[in-house]
């Protein structure tokens, strides 16, 4: 039975179900469902891409930021890093490398747990510190360390509200004959209108909207298994008066992917599309202070990494002897990271349980991230990163020029070119 018949079967029981119930089956389904035994992200093939994929930079700059928590928290003698969603791994591979850069025995104290619904290849198997839990949320208490995820957010089922006319109405999927519809009813949930109400968003007709009705349970769920420490949250989203602007995104934002090629037909190819909308991150940000999360503050992965100091790094790339062609590629790849209307504008969020308001490095600039970073080796794409310039059609020095956002070093010639 797999997740189309699932499907199908439903709206024979029921008439028709909530477009959220039909986008958790599609994607979670145990047969045939998208992130059911397969990997959608990775440099070989997929359906997309994900930071960790991109650059090595991304994990050590995210480990330099863990660094300075565990610091903050006085330096325990171990200390719980659980990636969310962790895929295939690879940040945590990442991650846990760059540690063992990182000075007073940082690395010893590290333990990294990747939790998967999914049971996946993954990459971080073997390293020491790391290890693999299959688990569908959050199954620990009393963490005193640091809970993570990037893109994780967004692969939470939504609801889809739109005003039709001037009544709120949810859209569900049905059957047209044998066709897959989407149809209007009833809102399926109290939730939903309060959503609206607590966001005091007065929708314009036919204005379409995702909302994820499981932030609160996944913030009580994450406030709990957390004593003391920090949760940081990468993903693509807007605060909610810019994510359901009617002027800018009058139809919402969900979208599917299927091979990199981007479309919003859900309906079609079940289990074998990603479907996504962007994450509200007002509506996190205020699960997480009603379940007793603090907001330390949030800004975008380019300012994030910026303040890291990812400008060193790829300053001395050129320390390295590379080839042309692997010069190049870290050089995208770095710059990737950071494209505004691209990764760069993906948003970081760091919220604290009884962590106190450090001036966290990754939120505000600071001369000591500056001297650490500058004292690290560069981190290098391996086989496990994409390549970009071969990969994909981004290479180029225009391309470097027009995106690098560090304007002091910007001018400078690549060694290579
Ligand atoms: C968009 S992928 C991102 C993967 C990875 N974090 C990355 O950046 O490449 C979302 C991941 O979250 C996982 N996921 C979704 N819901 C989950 C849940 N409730 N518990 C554990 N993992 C979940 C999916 O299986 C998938 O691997």
């Amino acid at each position: 039975m797999n997740a189309e018949y699932e499907i199908r079967r439903r709206i024979d029981e029921r008439g028709k179900i909530t477009f959220a119930e039909f986008m958790d089956v599609a994607l979670y389904w145990p047969q045939g469902g998208y992130y059911t035994g397969r990997e959608p992200v990775g440099a070989q093939g997929g359906d997309f891409y994900t930071s960790p994929a991109v650059h090595p930079a991304f994990g050590a700059l995210l480990a330099v930021q863990l660094f300075q928590m565990w610091q903050h928290m006085g330096q325990p003698s171990t200390f719980p890093v659980c990636e969310l969603g962790a895929g295939n791994g690879l940040l945590s591979r990442d991650i846990t490398s760059y540690a063992a850069e990182l000075p007073s025995g940082f690395s010893a104290a590290l333990r990294y747990v990747c939790l998967e619904q999914r049971s996946v290849d993954s990459l971080e198997s073997g390293i020491s510190g790391t290890s693999r839990v299959l688990a569908d949320g959050l199954p620990f208490k009393n963490l005193q360390g640091c809970i993570i995820s990037n893109e994780y957010l967004d692969a939470f089922p939504v609801h889809q509200v739109v005003l039709a006319g001037d009544v709120l109405k949810e859209v569900y999927v049905g059957l047209d004959g044998q066709h897959l519809v989407e149809l209007t009813g009833e809102l399926s949930h109290p939730g939903l209108a309060k959503r609206l109400d607590d966001l005091q968003l007065q929708l314009e007709p036919w204005q379409t909207v995702e909302l994820n009705l499981e932030l609160g349970s996944w913030s009580r769920n994450v406030t709990a298994a957390l004593d003391r420490g920090f949760v940081l949250t990468i993903d693509y989203g807007r605060p909610a008066p810019d994510l359901y602007d009617p002027e800018q995104r009058h139809r919402g934002t969900l979208v599917t992917y299927h091979q990199h090629v981007q479309t919003d037909s859900p309906l079609t190819l079940i289990g074998q599309q990603d479907i996504t909308a962007q994450v509200d991150f007002t509506s996190v940000t205020r699960a997480g202070e009603t379940a007793g999360l603090d907001t330390l503050g949030m800004v975008t992965q380019r300012e994030f990494l910026g303040n890291l100091h990812l400008d060193k790094l790829q300053q001395y790339l050129r320390n390295h002897s590379l080839t042309p062609q692997q010069m190049q590629a870290n050089r995208a790849g770095i710059t990737d990271l950071v494209r505004l209307e691209g990764l760069g504008d993906f948003k970081v969020l760091i919220q604290s349980k009884n962590g106190g308001s450090p001036n966290l490095w990754g939120l505000t600039s600071s001369p000591e991230a500056a001297d650490l970073v500058e004292r690290l080796p560069v981190p290098l794409l391996t086989d496990s990163h994409l390549s970009l310039p071969d990969g994909r059609n981004i290479g180029g020095e225009t391309e470097f020029e027009v995106f690098w956002p560090f304007p002091d070093i910007a001018s400078e010639t690549p060694p290579d070119s």
